[in-house]
């Protein structure tokens, strides 16, 4: 079963991590079109399903399944856990600043420049690389 689990884990941290990778890249050509036009309302289409459709289940999955697996694995105590707590803490907080954005673009009222979504592009992958390592080697 602990198996099965952990194989619906990643497969939900994939989907998370699919739409915390390319929502940002929406943003950076949303920034390029007219507020009004039709191709700023078709990002706009799009960022709200990837957020709504995929990204927001998809975190919440990885949340309930990965503390799952914390307890009946006995992991909780295990120092690579709490630091890999640590890191999903701020992706989700990542996620949160996303889902504004959204909202934010959904009302042309976007206050950010192409090079600011750009940086924050990076620092989902950033952290994806300092978990899955966490997850897998468990150096500590
Ligand atoms: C949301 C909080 C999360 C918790 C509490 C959590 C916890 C866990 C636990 C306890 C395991 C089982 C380790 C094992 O049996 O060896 C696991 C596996 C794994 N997790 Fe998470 N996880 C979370 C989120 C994530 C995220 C966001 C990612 C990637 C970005 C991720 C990537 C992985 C991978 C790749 C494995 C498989 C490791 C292996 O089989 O060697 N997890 N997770």
């Amino acid at each position: 079963m602990y198996e099965w689990i952990k194989a619906l884990h990643v497969i939900a941290v994939i989907a998370w991590m699919a739409g915390m990778l390319y929502l940002p890249r929406l943003f950076v050509y949303h920034c390029e079109a007219e507020p009004g036009s039709r191709q700023s309302e078709t990002f706009k289409v799009m960022e709200r399903r990837l957020l709504r459709a995929i990204m927001n289940p998809a975190m919440v999955a990885a949340w309930v399944l990965g503390l799952g697996l914390a307890y009946w694995g006995g992991w909780y105590a295990f120092h690579w856990l709490q630091a890999k707590v640590a890191l999903v803490l701020l992706l989700s907080a990542i996620h949160g600043l996303l889902a504004r954005w959204v909202r934010d673009f959904a009302a042309d009222r976007n206050q950010n420049s192409q090079r600011f979504y750009r940086i924050i592009n990076e620092i989902p992958a950033v952290l994806m690389i300092g978990i899955v390592i966490l997850a897998v080697v468990k150096p500590f």
